[in-house]
């Protein structure tokens, strides 16, 4: 190489290790690694390590047996990861067969933003609320630079400079807006809610980037009226429901969510400067999957895949997975469908492997993003100024 080339390159690669976050939008990031915070739309094993595994059924479809995914398969998160040449994210909280070299997985099944005042058992929210996953991120950012030089250790958590290189990522809030109305809230009272529920949001975003964090790829949140979790628990009037067989009232507060959560992000960019955010508009693409399932290759979209009984085959009692003693005799109550490939829905609750695979596939090429800029260039501030 011409020593005036090999000087340019050397300057250009220096650039690239101070400041990962570039003006231009044609380098892609190379991410070295994911953090990712939310709830079961991108657990890959936090509640399972905590409280027990998801049981059989889930999994099938891809791990051939449980794997701490609420879904039959891969969500979304992993085949982000898988995209961008990183392993499957490891959750924080499981000690058996983690690695954290590239990663880490915050997310927990039945997370929420906001800490709630009930335990797992009394209301089925994950005490794993963002605040907290916060801080076993600051922790595990801190201790995992004490153990790296130790042995065997330096073999299974990141190098220090990932932490800046890293892509950040976010699908939380479905569980905040679902709390209230379990716990018989109106509209006007879960949405009067919501500005304080934003407030604890950005102050991790604004944590992470203050511990240097730059680069964030937050998902919005998706149409909870279409689940039937919600449509067969909560009373529903059949005046409320839309074509799509969908319960308007929740995802008209879901919406309300995502324009106050947009709203945040462009706070955010504000006064995150050096930060790079894309917000992610996951529920359109959920919600064409229940306005058009057939076109998007889909048999069956509003009923669960595994689940038992009632207009949407899901009983509230009796889950996926669930077991019930008749006779004597151990009997699998949630029997998955015969092709989960071809629903939407898979336990009542979640997505399927399918459903999360084409997800990933429109949001992939940054049609769904704001900035519209593909997954692999999301370390840049591509935003209009302000
Ligand atoms: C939990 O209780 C605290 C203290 O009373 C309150 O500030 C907070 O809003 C409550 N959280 C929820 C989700 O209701
Ligand atoms: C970890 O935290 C301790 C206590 O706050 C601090 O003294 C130490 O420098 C930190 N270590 C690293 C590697 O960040
Ligand atoms: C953990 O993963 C990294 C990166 O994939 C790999 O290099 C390392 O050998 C793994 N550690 C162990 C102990 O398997
Ligand atoms: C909500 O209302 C239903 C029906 O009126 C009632 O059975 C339930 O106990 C109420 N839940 C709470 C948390 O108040």
């Amino acid at each position: 190489m011409e020593k005036r080339v090999l000087i340019f390159a050397l300057a250009l690669s220096l650039a690239l290790l101070q400041n990962p976050v570039q003006s231009s939008t044609d380098v892609p990031c190379n991410f070295p690694a994911i953090f990712n915070f939310g709830d079961s739309n991108s657990d890959t094993g936090g509640l399972s390590a905590a409280f027990g595994q998801a049981s059989s059924p889930h999994g099938e479809s891809f791990f051939h047996g449980p794997a701490g995914r609420y879904c039959d398969g891969r969500l979304v998160i992993d085949f982000i990861a898988e995209s961008l040449g990183l392993p499957y994210l490891s959750a924080y909280l499981d000690a058996v067969g983690s690695n954290f070299s590239n990663g880490a997985n915050f997310a927990t099944a039945g997370s929420t933003i906001r800490p709630q005042n009930t335990t797992l058992h009394q209301s089925g929210f994950s005490p794993f609320s963002l605040n907290v996953q916060w801080y076993q991120f600051h922790d595990f950012h801190n201790r995992s630079q004490i153990f790296r030089t130790k042995g065997i250790f330096g073999e299974l958590l990141p190098k220090a400079e990932y932490f800046s290189r890293a892509l950040y990522t976010f699908d939380i809030g479905q569980n905040d807006l679902t709390a209230g109305y379990f716990l018989n809230m109106s509209t006007n009272e879960v949405e009067a809610y919501v500005p304080d529920t934003l407030d604890q949001f950005t102050a991790v975003v604004k944590n992470i980037y203050g511990e240097g964090g730059r680069s964030f790829w937050i998902h919005n949140t998706g149409p909870v009226g279409c689940l039937p979790y919600v449509l067969g628990r909560l009373k529903i009037k059949p005046a409320q429901l839309d074509k799509a067989g969908c319960a308007t009232p929740f995802n008209d507060v879901a919406q309300y969510f995502n324009r106050k959560l947009k709203q945040a992000v462009i706070q955010l960019r504000k006064d995150l400067p050096l930060a790079a955010i894309t917000y992610v508009d996951v529920y359109s693409l959920k919600y064409s999957l229940f306005t058009q399932p057939t076109k998007h290759g889909f048999a069956e979209s509003l009923r669960a895949c595994c689940g038992h009984g009632g207009k949407y085959n899901f009983n509230i009692h009796v889950g996926c997975g669930g077991k019930k003693t008749v006779h004597g005799k151990q009997l699998l109550v949630g029997k998955p469908c015969q092709d989960p490939s071809v629903w939407v829905n898979w336990d009542g609750v979640h997505y399927t492997q399918a459903a999360n695979k084409w997800i990933f596939d429109q949001i992939v090429g940054g049609s769904f993003s704001d900035p519209p800029l593909p997954l692999k260039f999301a370390c840049h501030t591509h935003h209009p100024p302000h």
